[in-house]
């Protein structure tokens, strides 16, 4: 723990966007947004100020879970392009200062990748979890097709099995329960490296890390999951010093201290995410809880769930790495979702760009895209009752009715767009200096500018109800109000407030007066 190398700067510095690139921009009219599309809209992201974009699976596929089912860990889907133009992509995002994270999918592959294709017909294979009988758990027993017979334990959907790292606590009476230091367990850390270096060489700066949590089976406190990573991060720290990874876990507590760079509040373990965004009205299915969010018109939520678990996660990191916080991701609502406006989403914004967590803006949502409801099931996006479709649906880059995506072929077009004719586009709201996408600029444009705003400085809460207001590095006073009404507080340590980027925020004689849906930065 002691040698363990610092996070990167351009990571604790970094402004990350996710692209899910199925749905970003479509170069050859297929309906399938692809990686020249991306290339080419580059700029955009330039000019938002974005540092780093993290693509979720581009890889070799049959998409039965939109690419985080991978057939091939080393070779760019055809429908996504090639490795040379990722290689072109990764290139010209260096051009405008903005670096490449990909998807690393390590604790399943897809049943076609040839891996699972050789372990299913031969009994001596052990790089997946292969038993005679179900037992617990037992819907992720799966039967085999394949010459060796059993059944293969699935780590997601059953075309997803469980690559085999081994159980914490092997037993006798289960043989198939591995221990950590078996072949297929060992085989499949060093696949985990190669897969990796593979990317790294082509000058890919790290990855954000599918269930991470979900390596090493039967793990109470996930304690043999969280040692493979700090493996796998004394490897970087030797090989590769300035690569990254950025856990899906969901606990930061737990999987910063392991080794992993950081790791994203989310909605699942916990409610310091959902507390914030999560109104209920979006792709909810098994996590719904009905209580209010703070970032509400209501103005009935509270932020003391977030700030109890950013306090625990802060400390248990202690300076080793970061908290990283979405506007939303592929699994999880948009910000703008039921009755949340453009208008109400700027004030999340205001707050997410000047926590000193890592701020990470799904596509779309600097916009203001819209959560759609009622769209059908693409490529198993439906999981459960969660409809995951509704936070997928093509980038809004102009007000022509396809955006670039193709619906000749609806076999092929990816999802339809959010059918409202006043959906927001990036064109219009580029030339709207009031526009979200403009607040989002000045905001991430200030942050960028006053490391007192960012990861690295402390935060003294003023008041945690409404309006929500904090101080960052002693010299920055941040005030948002979420909620329909009006909010004031006295802030009698506030004198000299200088307005830096202020919508609808007061600071005079030791009070702040907020109006409806407001926020400011000030230099105090
Ligand atoms: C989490 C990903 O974010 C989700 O989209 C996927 O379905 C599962 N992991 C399985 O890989
Ligand atoms: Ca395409």
């Amino acid at each position: 723990m002691t040698d363990r190398q610092s996070v990167p700067s351009w990571l604790a510095e970094a402004v990350l966007y996710q692209i899910y690139p199925q749905s970003f921009a479509d170069s050859n009219g297929d309906g399938i947004g692809d990686l020249p599309g991306i290339t080419a809209h580059l700029d955009h992201l330039a000019e938002l100020g974005i540092t780093a974009v993290w693509l979720s699976p581009c890889f070799a596929s049959e998409f039965g879970d939109a690419g985080y089912d991978v057939a091939d860990y080393l070779s760019i889907a055809p429908r996504y392009g090639s490795n040379a133009d990722l290689a072109a992509l990764v290139a010209a995002a260096d051009e405008r200062g903005i670096r490449v994270l990909l998807d690393l999918v390590p604790g399943h592959t897809s049943h076609r990748h040839p891996w699972f294709q050789q372990s299913a017909q031969d009994p001596a294979d052990d790089r997946y979890i292969w038993s005679d009988r179900i037992t617990a758990p037992v819907h992720e027993w799966i039967p085999n097709q394949g010459r060796r017979g059993g059944f293969y334990r699935a780590n997601f959907y059953p075309i997803q099995p469980a690559l085999n790292f081994g159980y914490a606590r092997p037993d006798p009476a289960e043989p198939w329960r591995s221990s950590v230091d078996d072949p297929g367990p060992r085989a499949n850390r060093e696949a985990l490296r190669q897969i990796m270096a593979h990317w790294f060489e082509l000058g890919v700066a790290g990855f954000r890390v599918d269930m991470a949590a979900s390596l090493v089976k039967d793990d109470p406190g996930q304690l043999e999951t969280a040692k493979l990573w700090g493996e796998m991060r004394s490897w970087l720290d030797k090989h590769y010093p300035d690569r990254v990874l950025i856990a899906e876990w969901g606990d930061p507590a737990r999987s910063v201290p392991a080794g992993l760079h950081s790791d994203f509040f989310l909605h699942f373990n916990g409610r310091g995410l959902r507390s914030l965004w999560d109104n209920g009205t979006g792709s909810q299915g098994s996590w719904a809880h009905g209580e209010p969010c703070y970032f509400d018109a209501a103005g009935a939520g509270s932020t003391a769930e977030f700030l109890t678990a950013w306090q625990q996660a802060d400390a248990a990191i202690d300076g080793r790495g970061l908290v990283a916080l979405p506007t939303a991701n592929h699994d999880f609502s948009r910000l703008v979702c039921g009755p949340r406006t453009r208008e109400q989403a700027a004030c999340a914004f205001a707050f997410l760009l000047s926590w000193p967590t890592l701020p990470v803006i799904y596509y779309g949502d600097e916009i203001g895209m819209r959560f759609v409801p009622g769209l059908p099931e693409k490529e198993g996006s439906q999981f459960g009752t969660e409809a995951r479709q509704g936070s997928r649906t093509p980038m809004q880059w102009d007000a022509s009715v396809n955006a670039g995506f193709s619906t000749a072929d609806p076999g092929v077009l990816y999802l339809p767009l959010d059918p409202d004719p006043a959906r927001p586009d990036v064109a219009a709201q580029r030339a709207d200096p009031d526009s979200l996408l403009n607040q989002v600029r000045r905001l991430i444009r200030l942050r960028r500018d006053t490391p007192e705003l960012g990861t690295g400085a402390e935060v003294t809460v003023l008041g945690s109800g409404y309006p929500f207001a904090y101080v960052r590095g002693g010299t920055h006073l941040v005030v948002v109000n979420p909620r329909r009404e009006p909010a004031e507080l006295a802030v009698p340590s506030v004198s000299d407030a200088v307005p830096l980027l202020v919508e609808g925020v007061e600071v005079a004689a030791g009070r702040v007066r907020a109006a409806g849906f407001s926020y400011g930065i000030f230099r105090v």
